[in-house]
Parts: structure tokens; C-alpha cells; sequence
């Protein structure tokens, strides 16, 4: 049977990790702070403090043994640090296996239950309804939209905000 575990990253994980995060299609509809290319420095950057920038807390997902992607989440701060933004991003050979959904299922159980947050959310580009699949598979539910809320490649985006509750 098919294995999904979330762990800390490894320098060991840079070439995969760089390997697979340098392709357009994993980054079109993340923050415009992924680079695209994705060079091994940017991996090593990531891995070494990117990944924790503002008290974030982020897993390396690791399918069967092999690193896969990325799951993590980042506390909000003052009346709102109940709260945290999640967010994740798998090599586009392993899309479509329900990866994703486990790894937003583990990851929001560390949040909740580890953790102690509140509140997850996870802004999503209005045509990504890949991401919108994993997260109402996950119970999040659609909070709001800000219109017209970010350009990427020269092109204006409506932003959907899912959320969840600890329940
Ligand atoms: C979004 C992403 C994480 C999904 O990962 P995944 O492992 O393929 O997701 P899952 O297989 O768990 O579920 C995807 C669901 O979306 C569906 N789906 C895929 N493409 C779709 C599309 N274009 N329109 C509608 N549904 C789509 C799949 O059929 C599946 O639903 P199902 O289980 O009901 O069949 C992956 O595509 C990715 O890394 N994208 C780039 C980074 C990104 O956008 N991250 C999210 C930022 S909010």
C-alpha cells in the first residue's frame, strides 16, 4: 500500500527538491515569492531558513520513501496568531493520486491538534480547481473572494479564501 509521511527537511532533499519545484506549472497559481526557474540555490535557501521565515513550520511530503512535495502552514500574528495560512505544492508527475488531500489532512491535524491553531485558511486562485478539490475534500469551505486581488504573469486573478475550523 501506497505511504504518505510528512517530515522535517533534509539537505539531502535539495536536488529532488529543486528538480521538482523548477516547472511553470507547480508554480502558476503559488505566491509570487516561488521562483520560476527554481534553481538548486533556491532550493538551498528554502531548506535552510526559507522554510521557517515567520515562524512557519513546513514538512517535506514524502511518498514511499520519496521526497514529493511540500505542506506547511504560517502562524498569523497579534489578535490574529489563533489563525494560520496553509499551503502546499507536489511534483507534477505525482498529481492526481489524492496526495495532496492526505498531505492537507496531515498537515491540518499537526495544525489543530499539535499545534493549537484555530483557524486554518489557504488563499487559492480562482482557476485552481485542483487546489478547491483537495481542500472541500479536506471539509474547508469557501469563507470569501477578493476580486482582482493579484497579478501573476501580467494576468489579474480573483483570490478564493478556504478555511477551517478546529472542530
Ligand atoms: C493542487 C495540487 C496540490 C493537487 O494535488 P493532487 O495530489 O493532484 O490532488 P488530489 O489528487 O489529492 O486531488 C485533486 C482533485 O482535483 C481534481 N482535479 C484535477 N484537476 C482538475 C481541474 N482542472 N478541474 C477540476 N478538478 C480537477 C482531481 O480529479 C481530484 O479530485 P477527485 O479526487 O475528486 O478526482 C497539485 O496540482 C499542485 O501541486 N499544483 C501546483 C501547486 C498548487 O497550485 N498548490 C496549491 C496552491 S493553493
Amino acid at each position: 500500500m501506497s505511504k504518505l509521511t510528512l517530515r522535517s527537511y533534509r539537505a539531502s532533499d535539495v536536488e529532488r527538491l529543486a528538480a521538482l519545484a523548477n516547472n511553470e506549472n507547480v508554480s502558476r497559481y503559488l505566491v509570487d515569492t516561488f521562483p520560476y526557474p527554481y534553481t538548486k540555490a533556491d532550493a538551498d535557501w528554502w531548506i535552510a531558513s526559507g522554510s521557517k521565515e515567520n515562524g512557519a513550520i513546513t514538512k517535506a511530503v514524502e511518498w514511499n520513501g520519496a521526497f514529493v512535495g511540500s505542506v506547511g502552514i504560517t502562524p498569523q500574528k497579534g489578535w490574529r496568531s489563533h489563525i494560520a495560512e496553509i499551503g502546499y505544492w507536489l511534483g507534477e508527475a505525482y498529481w492526481g493520486q489524492g496526495i495532496a488531500t492526505l498531505a492537507l489532512r496531515q498537515m491540518s491535524a499537526i495544525a489543530f491538534e499539535e499545534h493549537g491553531f484555530k483557524k486554518l485558511f489557504a488563499p487559492v486562485f480562482a482557476p485552481n480547481q485542483a487546489s478547491v478539490k483537495v481542500l472541500e475534500k479536506n471539509e474547508y469551505f469557501l469563507e470569501g473572494v477578493f476580486k482582482r486581488e493579484v497579478v501573476k504573469r501580467s494576468k489579474m486573478f480573483d483570490i478564493h479564501f478556504y478555511a477551517k475550523f478546529r472542530s
